[in-house]
Formats: C-alpha cells, sequence, structure tokens
C-alpha cells in the first residue's frame, strides 16, 4: 500500500463508529522518511477540528519540547492509535484501537522510522506492552526489531502536572541523542 491508498482506506473505514461524529480524519502529519515517530492517543477537538494531530495545548507544549532539544516538527512524523476523535475526549474503547491500529502498523512500515516514541500511558500500553507503567518506564528505549521504541509522559499530562516536566525534558534529551547515535 502507498500513502494515497493508505490515506483513503483510512478515510473510507468503517471499522468502528466514530467516524460518524468525527469532523476530519486526523490521519497523521509530517516527514514520512522521518527517523522520529511520535504515537499520541486520539484526537482531541482541535485536531478533529484542522485534520492535524498534537495541535491543541498539548500539542503546543510538545512543540515546545521538540524546539528544547533541537528536533523540529517538520522532521518527525506524529500521528496517533486512533485516527478519529473520541466524542466528548472520552477514552478510547479497546475494539476501536483494534479496528484502528492497522492504520499505524500500515504507517510505521512506510516510513520506518529509527525511533517510535509513544506519547503516554495509553500509547505505551498497546505499542509496548499491556502492564507499561508510565510512571516506572518512562524514557526506557528497548530495541524491537528494526527499530527502538520509548514512552514519554503525554504532554497533556505535564500541563495537569508540571512537576513531570524535569523527567520530559532529560528523556527527550535522550531520545535526540540515541537518533544522534545512529548516524553512519
Ligand atoms: N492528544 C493525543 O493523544 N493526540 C492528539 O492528537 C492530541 C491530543
Amino acid at each position: 500500500m502507498d500513502w494515497t491508498q493508505l490515506e483513503s482506506a483510512c478515510g473510507e473505514c468503517r471499522g468502528c463508529e466514530l467516524y460518524k461524529t468525527r469532523k476530519n480524519l486526523v490521519f497523521g502529519t509530517g516527514n514520512r522518511s522521518a527517523d522520529l515517530m511520535f504515537v499520541g492517543e486520539a484526537p482531541g477537538e482541535r485536531e478533529d477540528e484542522t485534520g492535524i494531530p498534537f495541535v491543541g495545548a498539548a500539542g503546543q507544549l510538545l512543540d515546545k519540547y521538540l524546539i528544547a532539544v533541537g528536533l523540529e516538527r517538520e522532521n518527525v512524523y506524529i500521528a496517533n492509535i486512533l485516527k478519529c476523535r473520541p466524542p466528548r475526549n472520552r477514552d478510547p474503547l479497546p475494539e476501536e484501537g483494534d479496528a484502528c491500529i492497522g492504520f499505524l502498523r500500515e504507517q510505521v512500515k512506510l516510513i520506518r522510522p529509527k525511533i517510535i516514541v509513544c506519547l503516554g500511558r495509553i500509547s505505551a500500553m498497546r505499542l509496548i506492552k499491556p502492564d507499561f507503567k508510565i510512571t516506572r518506564e518512562h524514557g526506557i528505549i528497548v530495541k524491537k526489531g528494526a527499530f527502538a521504541m520509548t514512552a514519554v509522559y503525554h504532554p497533556a499530562a505535564l500541563l495537569r502536572d508540571p512537576a513531570k516536566k524535569e523527567d520530559m525534558l532529560r528523556d527527550m534529551k535522550n531520545i535526540k541523542a540515541y537518533l544522534d547515535s545512529t548516524i553512519e
């Protein structure tokens, strides 16, 4: 599948009910040959309105961390597990994740990033392991076949609890150092 086929298959997906209430599909954005791919949970209100992931308050905070460690939003790829907003931002249902995860897998196959960074616990539990503990395991980089994986706090969690910001900066710096170390 190429990008055009994938995006249109995603837009036409009727695998769960969320297409009925979304305003826009939030497929993913950024550099399709990125070394670094971020994966969040599900689009929120601003993302649903614009069709672009991480553009609301949490996304603006993520942008600040990217700048702080010398990464640019244009050079990374950002997507979510779910491509449609759950009504009133309720937690995604497991079956919605099951219906949608295949699109993320195809995105990963096309991008072939060096590292996938889960934004928050829900994404980490889906992509790294079901019992992932974000407070204990954030920032740990694990090799998974062709690429590495890690998870950091969801930027929305940092807005709720600024005490976590120090850990976030450290994790993001480590991720940048990891990427720099993989340059051949
Ligand atoms: N939170 C997410 O997990 N994803 C977004 O795109 C926006 C907020």
